[in-house]
């Protein structure tokens, strides 16, 4: 290629000196040649004839002959033509690497006569090479609080080729955040710079990759890509959030320990350490704090105490979610407990009187008690009874005392003790019942005579018996208790009014105060007879009809001095036949 070639004007002109070296002439131009790179073996570069001032015949005689400064055969002069052609297809990178215009000098020599000609053979690059980036995967490391601005320097991709032919331009794909701007570096060249157009957020786009191409000025360019994955770093931007800011559980007041109330749970967007949440309980009352545990880890609220609707119907626990870079979120649980009918009622007997004599008046107190039921609502209502059937009830008195109240009189001799269940119910579900029995004893009051076996015992003495003898026994019994039910027997002494205390009964009879047996004092004969007559007994004759009536001469039979009865007695001697009839009756009267 000659130099009229339109891209090297720059070298058209020729720099002519002559030297004297002793001899031989060096003609002082310099033929300049051009070629591109990679042409092929054998393209014509000049025709030197005109150059060299001879003719085409000539060369051959004056052994016309190339010699490059290497001695390296790059151009063969074609003698018959006059031609000088390329010998071998030479690579510009090889031959001078980066150094630019990349020349061979060398000779056009002719031996006889000797003459030296200077020539010089351009060797033009070719965009034969592409720009390469020696990385072609580059990992960006960024922080997602890094402040827009920030600059990233980026290696620059190599390109062989030189001018033009190099690398010209840097781009990147069309994204979000960054732009690219060429910067020149210190050795010449450049090199792309990432500009943070915006902030990354990690929770939005942990990562994504660049496409970064370099461009050379060869025609058509040539491009180079190295991807660029950029890795975004977590900051502790992200404060745990708790899916609800208030979660409400109920649970029954008999829940076990160890019973799960609820599991609460956070997230954190953040990653790593700054998104590992830990739970724990904030601001704890001392309830809170002995009835519930948090897991730190799972989040899950157990009992570790048991819970009494009684004491505490709710409980407000306050959570926190802690990250590990110690920003918290907060929530808050009421916890509702729900009343279980888990208490049965109960009964105190607040005062008891018993025993209770028995002529008490009706109304009269037995005994008061109170109930209480710890259950609130209908668990916690009652209803109280007694066992039908027994002389007492239930009457309500104040707010939750009861008063047990004689209903009728009670009577010792019929039934001395009663054992009452007092039986309390509440309405809760399911019913629980709570008894209480209480022994109520009947104490005796002296309120039965003693009473005869018979009403009227008819004793028959043989007349003119001897003193002392036992004609009988009489007896009677007490239906009352104790001392009250004591009996002594004894005749009644003789009383004013008496026409003959000789006559009277007791001076007739004794009578054994312990076991009721009579005794004869003396013979009793026909007098008695004459005593029956003089009261004013109808008829004696033959004293068939025993009448004999003494009046004020009476058997006391009595019970311990407090009560006693009396009884009319008849003695009836019956003439001849040998025997007396003695007969007590019936009481007339009560004293
Ligand atoms: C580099 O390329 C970009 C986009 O193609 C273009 O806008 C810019 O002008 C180019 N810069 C140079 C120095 O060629
Ligand atoms: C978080 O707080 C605790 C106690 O206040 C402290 O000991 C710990 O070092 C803190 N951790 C960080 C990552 O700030
Ligand atoms: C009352 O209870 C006592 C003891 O529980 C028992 O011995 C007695 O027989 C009972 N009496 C009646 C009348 O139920
Ligand atoms: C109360 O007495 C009844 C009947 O005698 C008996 O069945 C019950 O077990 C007693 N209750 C208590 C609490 O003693």
């Amino acid at each position: 290629m000659e130099l009229g070639d339109r891209s090297h004007p720059q070298i058209r002109q020729v720099v002519l000196f002559f030297v004297y070296l002793g001899g031989f002439t060096v003609l002082s131009e310099t033929w300049r040649y051009s070629v591109a790179e990679e042409t092929e073996v054998g393209s014509f570069i000049a025709n030197v004839i005109e150059n060299m001032g001879c003719s085409v015949e000539e060369l051959a005689a004056r052994g016309a002959r190339v010699i490059f400064d290497d001695y390296k055969p790059y151009l063969r002069l074609d003698l018959q033509t006059g031609h000088l052609l390329l010998n071998e297809q030479l690579d510009r990178e090889a031959l001078c690497d980066f150094s630019e215009p990349c020349i061979l000098h060398f000779q056009m020599l002719l031996e006889n006569p000797l003459q030296f000609f200077q020539a010089e053979l351009f060797v033009t690059d070719i965009n034969d090479h592409t720009p390469t980036f020696l990385d072609k995967h580059i990992l960006l490391k960024i922080s997602e609080g890094t402040t827009p601005g920030t600059a990233f320097q980026m290696d620059s991709a190599q390109d062989l080729d030189v001018g033009r032919n190099g690398v010209q331009n840097y781009t990147i794909n069309l994204n979000a955040h960054f732009h690219l701007e060429s910067k020149d570096s210190n050795e010449g060249g450049e090199y792309p710079e990432l500009i943070l157009d915006q902030s990354l957020d990690r929770e939005k786009e942990s990562e994504f990759t660049l496409t970064l191409t370099a461009i050379d000025g060869g025609s058509p360019p040539r491009t180079g890509t190295a991807l660029i994955q950029v890795v975004v770093l977590d900051i502790n931007d992200n404060v745990p959030e708790f899916e609800r800011p208030v979660y409400e559980v109920q649970i029954p007041e008999n829940s076990p320990l160890d019973f799960l109330v609820i599991k609460v749970s956070a997230t954190d967007l953040d990653a790593g350490i700054n998104g590992e949440i830990s739970y724990s309980f904030s601001h704890m009352s001392r309830d809170v704090r002995k009835t519930f545990e948090i897991h730190p880890v799972s989040g899950e609220i157990h009992l570790k105490a048991c819970l009494d609707f009684e004491v505490i119907q709710s409980y407000s626990i306050n959570v926190q979610a802690t990250d590990g870079g110690n920003l918290s979120g907060k929530s808050s649980i009421i916890v509702q407990v729900i009343d279980v009918n888990d208490n049965p009622p109960e009964i105190a007997i607040t005062s008891l009187t018993s025993p209770i004599p028995e002529n008490s008046s009706p109304e009269m107190v037995v005994a008061v008690l109170s109930l209480r039921d710890k259950d609130s609502g209908d668990n916690g209502k009652m209803v109280c009874s007694i066992q039908d059937n027994l002389p007492f009830f239930l009457k309500p008195t104040f707010k939750n005392f009861y008063s047990l109240v004689m209903e009728h009189p009670l009577d010792r001799e019929r039934r001395d003790l009663y054992n009452i269940t007092i039986t309390v119910s509440d309405m809760g579900t399911p019913r629980l019942k709570t008894e209480r029995n209480i022994t109520v004893q009947v104490s005796d009051v002296n309120d039965n005579a003693p009473a005869f076996s018979q009403t009227s015992y008819t004793l028959l003495v043989p007349e003119n018996n001897s003193p002392g003898l036992h004609i009988g026994t009489v007896s009677a019994t007490d239906t009352d208790s104790g001392t009250n039910a004591q009996i002594t027997y004894s005749l009644l002494p003789p009383q004013e009014g008496d026409q003959d205390p000789q006559l009277a009964l007791a001076s007739l009879l004794s009578i054994h105060a312990d076991s009721g047996q009579l005794f004869a004092l003396r013979a009793l004969d026909l007098v008695a007879v004459r005593l029956c007559r003089r009261s004013g007994a109808s008829s004696l004759a033959g004293c068939s009809l025993p009448e004999g009536h003494f009046p004020g001469h009476l058997v006391d039979v009595s019970g311990a001095g407090t009560l006693s009865h009396s009884y009319q007695y008849e003695v009836c001697l019956m003439g001849g036949s040998g025997t007396n009839e003695l007969k007590f009756r019936k009481p007339i009267s009560q004293p």
